[in-house]
């Protein structure tokens, strides 16, 4: 006989818990493998806590399926918010084929070219903050940076619109959970989505993307007769919406920790190139992506407990990476030392991030320029936290730096 399903009187999109999840994360964790969750805007959510249930859902994509959305949508039933994904919202055999080709394009030569040009961008930006001493670092740093370099490797669009992505990707991000008061009322102050979406759209088409871009390799691929002229926008389109909020606050977050913990920070300085390992293991102790969805195709048991055909299965990926089963008793502190390898910040297997590597370049080369050129960082102020539905991050970070 299955066990009954457990529930938890919490609810993941409520405000304080976007604010502080580790409460929600203990709980879910500790009431079992899959547990009904407090139902926000009349959605039948479950959710899943614990590192070794959310790796099996995401190691067997035939049973637990992308298509059906990666939000809390189900794409069989419901309208989706915008033309689904021809990568996230995929399943295998269409999702292997584009994914080969999307591999090829962000392969590991093709990163390792964007080397100079982020290192570039990294030394003017870190010039500017030596200059400022004082600022607000989600905007200065980690949201100036992803904005210069992620569109003008994905597709080379002029700096004027880029505003647009930023708004396209707060659309993007919210829409993906329930329309609470709290995301009325920041989609409502958006303003003109429409106009962002199209801009982003148009930055996608071939005429549009420069020659050196990822975009051009998107379109070339088209040439060879691998992708359709249909597919290529949806995917160049996947790149910068994928890639440019995720890599903002994980870059804010990363700061936020070094600035929380001195010795942390002490290590770092001590060797500049520990940058990337700061970064992988503050996507695992304050993970930016707070939760992926999966559905599943038919009936069927998680851990003893039925789960049903179509239910939109919530897989925390915060929680996961703070299971004291997986990590140890040290789960929660930020230690630049650990082996944060195998977290599931990036997601797992099939639909892992395709453009992680980009990400981790991205830090590697800003984090140790800063800690470089930068002897103290410390608060200027009172960070407020970012409430958004499914990213985790701050609203404001204001620091004052010290130079080397
Ligand atoms: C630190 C920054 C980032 C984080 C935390 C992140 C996180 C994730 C996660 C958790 C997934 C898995 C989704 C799933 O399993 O359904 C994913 C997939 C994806 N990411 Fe990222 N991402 C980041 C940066 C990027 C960048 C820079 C790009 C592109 C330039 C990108 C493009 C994508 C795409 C296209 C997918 C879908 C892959 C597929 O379904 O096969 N991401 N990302």
């Amino acid at each position: 006989m299955p066990a009954t399903l457990p529930s938890l009187d919490l609810d993941p999109y409520s405000d304080d818990v976007l604010r502080d999840p580790a409460g929600f994360h203990r709980a879910l964790r500790a009431a079992g493998p899959v547990v009904r969750v407090r139902q926000s805007e009349g959605l039948d959510l479950v959710a899943l806590g614990r590192d070794s249930d959310v790796r099996a859902v995401f190691d067997d994509p035939e049973l637990f399926v992308n298509s059906r959305g990666g939000g809390v949508l189900d794409l069989a039933r419901d309208e989706p918010f915008r033309e689904p994904g021809l990568l996230q919202e995929n399943d295998p055999p269409g999702h292997t084929a584009i994914r080969t080709v999307m591999s090829e394009v962000i392969s590991p030569r093709h990163v390792r070219k964007l080397r100079q040009q982020f290192q570039r961008a990294a030394d003017e930006l870190v010039d500017r903050l030596l200059d400022l001493r004082s600022f607000d670092a989600q905007t200065e740093f980690a949201e100036a940076f992803p904005v210069k370099v992620v569109p003008d490797a994905v597709m080379g669009a002029p700096h004027e619109g880029r505003g647009n992505l930023l708004r396209y990707s707060v659309f993007l991000f919210e829409s993906m959970g329930p329309r609470t008061p709290r995301a009325r009322r920041v989609l409502g102050d958006l303003g003109d989505v429409d106009a962002a979406i199209g801009w982003v759209r148009d930055s996608c088409l071939r005429e549009n993307v420069s020659p050196d871009s990822f975009g051009a390799l998107i379109w070339a691929a088209v040439d060879r007769g691998e992708l359709t002229e249909a597919q290529a926008p949806n995917l160049v389109r996947s790149l910068v919406g994928a890639g440019v909020d995720t890599t903002i606050h994980s870059l804010a977050n990363t700061l936020a920790l070094l600035v929380h913990h001195p010795d942390q920070w002490a290590l770092l300085r001590a060797r500049p190139s520990r940058g990337k390992f700061a970064f992988d293991e503050a996507l695992r102790v304050d993970t930016t992506v707070r939760q992926i969805f999966r559905t599943p195709a038919r009936d069927t048991e998680i851990g003893g407990i039925r789960v049903h055909e179509g239910q939109k299965m919530m897989l925390v990926l915060g929680a996961a990476n703070r299971d004291p089963e997986r990590w140890g008793d040290t789960a929660g502190d930020f230690d630049l030392t650990r082996n944060a390898g195998g977290h599931v910040g990036f997601g797992r297997g099939i639909h892992q991030c395709v453009g992680a590597p980009i990400a981790r370049l991205e830090a590697d080369v800003l984090l140790t320029t800063f800690a470089t050129r930068v002897a103290a960082v410390e608060l200027d102020g009172e960070p407020e936290r970012l409430l958004n539905n499914t990213l985790r991050g701050w609203a404001s970070l204001p620091v004052r730096i010290t130079p080397a």
